[in-house]
């Protein structure tokens, strides 16, 4: 009998050991802000213009305490809480949102970062110190109480200062940042970006992945993964190789995360790649969106509501959310509900994957690990064979998404086509011509004021008219990868295009905007869940780069028909006519 007691204490001891290897926090448990009556009550009597509101308010009181007074309010009630006494209990048991967070100017902001001078045109150099001033504006920092009483806020603590998109989103988000990072290095500002840096690697190494966003409600699912080139960026700019050393080993669990959680199979023939998608296993309506997602599900039958609103989170772990992207080939595609996110294997996802397991290998060599750095080799490899074999078309010169349903490749326009070539996620260079006349086929170069997000008008935010920030560069310098002066150009006229859309805008409402409408001359755009934002730390971020890689020929004038491509065979006939004249 003692032998059996002994054998049974090393069992449960072992169970211990092995557990705790995997003790990590489930996600989204707060019964407050992630599920439950409460959240229901309240986002359904739909008090705020905006479901986010309600879930960014923190609690004045533990949340036990919160959660007792509520059951009293509801039995009193019999669970139908009127209006009036359910803004009551919000006013006493909850702050406004925002109270968490305290403005912070960065210590490394400094006037006139030295890459202004290189913007010739004026006006544009002076719009571009005003970008720059507002990073003081969008810089945030978590209060002290947060990190005391984490359970009374949904915002997640992180211990260094950030900058944030700005408008409703008042934390810092995942790929937004990436941008974000790239302006405030021109900015030279690499202490916030470290600071930045840090803030997702504790992440990863508290969760097991980079959250959507600093918030308990986004930690179901992740966002574009851009954490390894945003290290890249940071090492290449300050040459920190004790940061990469000491963080590596966070880089690796990070991308580990999308392998064994998000990964794919897709047999072509006889053979079979691996590659991956957006995928969130978690049901029940998105908190921060709580009374949309519980409409749509009530169009659907009951045994349908969960796997539509694991989709529905899997939209917004891709960023494109929505989008007419995950809806087409559906069962009726004009209709959100039929999204089927996880259904497709996206080329940006596996263009951002890609490009991360080259710098790992590239890392790994600089801090002489060559096993490591050949495994990451042979991923790489692996991915630009899968890319190849299954995503990429000849006869189109582009990349599509794979459907995996149809098992076909989905070949509407979307920016994200193209996202290989600004990855460098291709072997042979000519695909980056092929890839302009993918363009000149599709129409895309007659829109003269920005790239549309797709074809489709939908009322989505992520579809015509509207143009965003990251679409943009990743096509302009996806363009600009390419030896032809001829591609070269379009990428700069492409980038003049935005510029004068940002510009202008601007011009009239002293405000930077998350997406602008080209089908309007260029204004802030619209559409999806919630109303357009200002601020914006994307928008900014990509504008700097490209005057910062431009300054010397953009112009602050007005719109030309550059692109046609009769246009452009005119001008360059001009131009050489031109310069037969005597000076
Ligand atoms: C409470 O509500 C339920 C239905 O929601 C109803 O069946 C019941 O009669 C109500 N009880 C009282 C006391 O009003
Ligand atoms: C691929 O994903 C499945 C779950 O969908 C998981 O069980 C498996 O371990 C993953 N593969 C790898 C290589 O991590
Ligand atoms: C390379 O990295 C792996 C994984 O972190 C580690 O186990 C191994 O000891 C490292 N090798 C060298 C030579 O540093």
């Amino acid at each position: 009998m003692p032998g059996r007691t002994w054998e049974l204490c090393l069992l449960l001891l072992l169970g211990l050991v092995l557990g705790s290897q995997e003790a990590l926090p489930p996600p989204c448990e707060s019964p407050i802000y992630c599920h439950g009556e409460l959240l229901h009550q309240v986002q359904m009597a739909k008090l705020y213009q905006d479901d986010k509101q309600f879930v960014d308010m923190p609690m004045s009181s533990a949340p036990e305490q919160v959660l007792q007074r509520f059951k009293e309010l509801a039995n009193a009630h019999n669970h139908s809480i009127p209006q009036q006494q359910l803004q009551g209990f919000l006013e006493e048991h909850f702050q406004a949102m925002g109270q968490e967070l305290q403005p912070w100017t960065p210590e490394d902001w400094k006037d006139s970062p030295r890459f202004l001078q290189k913007i010739s045109d004026l006006k544009l150099r002076a719009w571009a110190g005003q970008l720059h001033q507002l990073w003081k504006k969008l810089g945030k920092k978590v209060k002290p109480e947060v990190l005391r009483h984490p359970e009374r806020f949904s915002l997640i603590y992180s211990q260094h200062p950030f900058i944030v998109p700005g408008g409703r989103f008042l934390e810092f988000y995942y790929w937004d940042s990436y941008w974000v990072m790239e302006g405030l290095l021109l900015s030279e500002m690499p202490e916030t970006v470290k600071g930045m840096l840090q803030n997702f690697l504790d992440l990863v190494q508290t969760y097991g992945h980079v959250p959507n966003g600093a918030r308990v409600y986004y930690l179901q699912r992740s966002q574009p993964p851009l954490l390894t080139l945003m290290m890249d960026r940071y090492v290449t700019h300050t040459n920190d190789i004790a940061f990469l050393r000491d963080n590596i080993g966070t880089l690796a669990l990070e991308l580990d995360f999308w392998t064994e959680n998000r990964n794919i199979s897709v047999s072509l023939g006889e053979k079979s790649y691996v590659l991956n998608r957006y995928y969130v296993p978690y049901g029940g309506p998105r908190p921060e969106s709580y009374s949309k997602d519980a409409e749509l599900a009530d169009t659907l039958p009951e045994g349908d509501r969960e796997a539509l609103w694991a989709e529905l989170k899997a939209g917004a772990e891709s960023g494109w959310d929505f989008s007419s992207r995950w809806l087409v080939g559906g069962p009726n595609p004009n209709l959100l509900s039929s999204i089927r996110t996880s259904k497709f294997v996206p080329v940006d996802l596996n263009a951002f994957l890609c490009q991360a397991e080259e710098l790992m290998s590239k890392f790994y060599t600089s801090l002489g690990n060559d096993s490591q750095a050949t495994k990451y080799r042979n991923l790489w490899e692996q991915r630009l064979a899968a890319l190849k074999a299954v995503l990429w078309d000849e006869e189109k010169g582009a990349w599509f998404d794979y459907d995996l349903e149809n098992g076909k490749k989905n070949q509407e326009f979307y920016p994200s086509n193209l996202a290989p070539l600004w990855a460098g996620c291709f072997s042979d260079p000519g695909v980056v011509d092929k890839a302009l006349k993918y363009l000149e086929d599709s129409k895309i170069l007659t829109y003269q004021y920005g790239i549309p997000t797709s074809l489709w008008k939908t009322g989505q935010q992520w579809d015509f008219p509207n143009a965003w920030a990251p679409l943009q560069d990743l096509v302009i310098r996806g363009l600009a990868k390419s030896p032809s002066p001829r591609t070269q150009e379009v990428a700069f006229q492409l980038a003049q295009n935005w510029i004068r859309t940002n510009f202008d805008v601007y011009s009239q409402k002293s405000a930077m905007y998350e997406k602008y409408d080209i089908s309007n001359g260029g204004q802030p755009g619209g559409g999806g869940e919630y109303e357009v934002q200002e601020g914006f730390g994307w928008t900014n971020g990509v504008v700097l780069m490209l005057l910062d890689r431009y300054g010397d020929r953009l112009s602050s004038g007005t719109q030309t028909a550059f692109l046609e491509p009769h246009c452009l065979a005119a001008a360059l006939l001009l131009s050489l006519l031109l310069s037969f004249l005597p000076q």
